[in-house]
């Protein structure tokens, strides 16, 4: 049974140690959440597996890594000073702040009263102050998306790397929104991730490669463990695209709480690299480009079939990583009744996810010939580098299976008293999803590990 409500996620991810209120001890802070011993390991591991297929596995992507601290011009020269916020509404009653697209038939969400303000825009940016001085002058922004430092970089990097279209720049880091409701657990927060890729095309082949970009995470989502039903491509509408966007369509998933973005895939055409260059004149631009006596820098490529600088155009696939640990939890999330009167909690997270890789169990707690071939089989498995390797020394082999069901870990491994006489020595491999358990030689493990984590 897949996971019907957000309440079952968030009592797991709290009692597992994945997701934890911040601020818990003193009432939270609402948006803001931590991650534990677990999720620390299921987002590093998302992070690996976009790095992978963003970077690693392509010869056109070079990664990036900025500074959150943003400087207000380039905030100001890609319209976020003036067009990144959301209509607010106010409760005259109750005083509660909503996003004026939450209100529904015209009433307040916590009070139900209909005596509401007009909604007025509100910006989404954090502001805080460079230096000891408060003034306007050393105003920055904690950055609302990390696109903007690939858009200021690319000169830099095309310097140094000597790229030509089409060809991006991958980066993950966080981003920070004064969200007006933040809500939906951690679907919907103040302080997140994203993982963007910004994929720079010549223009005219826009079109063609944002089909491509959609196809491409489409695919990369399935090998994440999302099932093709549980997703849907909305495609939004003229009206309703951010200010930088040409066309956009947003990969969705069946969250507890609805069909919902979980991934955005834009075609921002030259609107950023165009308003960071200076002598735009200079360029063919599209009509969105506003002039800019700041820039000290032309943000141009050459096309190498007319040798003419051309200002590239860009494409966008941009997701938030916490989106993504919400999305494959709700996928994996499974109750399966065992037919003898008892039920399980199962995380079938796909292996390369799952936070721990393998646990090594002790048959008996404290055993010191027990626990010596524990910790000398963990460190043999460490050296595969196939992740995290736990050992445990509960001494309850039902109840470890049962903890590492819930959390997602594909194999668990017993030592025994036989694993101590037998001759080769061997330990009971238990399967996750099958239960399956079957014995295997201790020198045969790394083989059989390399075979089943890395192929
Ligand atoms: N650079 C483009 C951009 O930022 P976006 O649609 O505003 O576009 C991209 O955000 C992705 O970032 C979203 O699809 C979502 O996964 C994630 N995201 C945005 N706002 C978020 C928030 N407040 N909390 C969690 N994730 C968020």
């Amino acid at each position: 049974m897949a996971a019907t409500s957000m309440d079952q996620l968030v009592a797991l991810c709290k009692r597992r140690g994945f997701i934890f209120q911040n601020a818990d001890i003193y009432g939270g802070m609402q948006g803001v959440y931590d991650y534990g011993p677990l999720g620390v390991e299921l987002k590093n591991n998302l992070r690996q597996a976009w790095w992978r297929a963003m970077v690693y596995e392509r010869d056109d992507i070079e990664g990036l890594d900025a500074a959150i601290l943003t400087n207000r011009k380039v905030l100001k020269y890609s319209g976020h000073e003036d067009t990144f916020s959301d209509p607010m509404t106010d409760c005259r009653k109750c005083k509660g702040r909503f996003r004026a697209d939450h209100i529904k038939d015209g009433k307040c969400p916590n009070c139900g009263s209909t005596d509401l303000t007009e909604p007025r825009p509100f910006n989404l940016m954090f502001k805080t102050m460079t230096g000891p001085v408060e003034n306007p002058e050393n105003l920055a922004y904690l950055r609302p998306e990390t696109a903007q430092a690939i858009f200021t970089q690319f000169k830099n990097v095309v310097d140094a790397t000597s790229r030509k279209l089409p060809f991006g720049i991958a980066q993950i880091g966080k981003s920070f929104r004064n969200e007006i409701t933040p809500r939906n657990f951690i679907f919907r927060v103040r302080e997140f991730e994203q993982a963007e890729l910004e994929f720079f095309v010549k223009p005219g082949e826009d079109e063609k490669w944002h089909e491509y970009w959609k196809q491409n995470r489409i695919a990369w989502w399935k090998e994440q463990g999302l099932s093709e039903e549980n997703m849907h491509i909305y495609t939004t509408p003229q009206e309703d695209l951010a200010h930088y966007a040409k066309a956009c369509c947003d990969i969705e998933y069946r969250f507890p709480h609805g069909m919902e973005e979980l991934e955005g895939i834009a075609n921002r055409r030259d609107y950023d690299l165009g308003n960071h260059t200076k002598g735009q004149e200079e360029f063919s631009l599209e009509a969105h480009v506003h002039a800019n006596p700041d820039s000290t820098q032309k943000l141009c490529i050459r096309d190498e079939e007319n040798n003419n600088w051309i200002v590239p155009f860009v494409i966008e696939p941009s997701m938030g990583i916490e989106r993504a640990v919400l999305a494959v939890l709700t996928e994996a999330y499974t109750e399966e009744d065992l037919g003898d009167g008892n039920s399980r909690i199962v995380l079938k997270l796909k292996k390369h996810l799952a936070p721990i890789k393998v646990a090594v169990i002790p048959l008996k707690k404290n055993h010191d010939g027990i626990m010596n071939k524990c910790h000398e089989i963990k460190q043999n498995l460490l050296k595969l580098g196939i992740g995290r390797v736990a050992l445990e020394n509960t001494g309850n082999i039902g109840k470890a299976y049962r903890r590492h069901d819930e959390v997602g870990t594909p194999l668990c491994i017993t030592v025994d008293f036989e694993t101590l006489e037998n001759s080769p020595e061997s330990v009971t491999v238990r399967d996750r999803d099958t239960m399956e358990q079957k014995r295997v030689n201790v020198a045969d493990l790394p083989n059989f590990l390399r075979d089943y984590f890395l192929s």
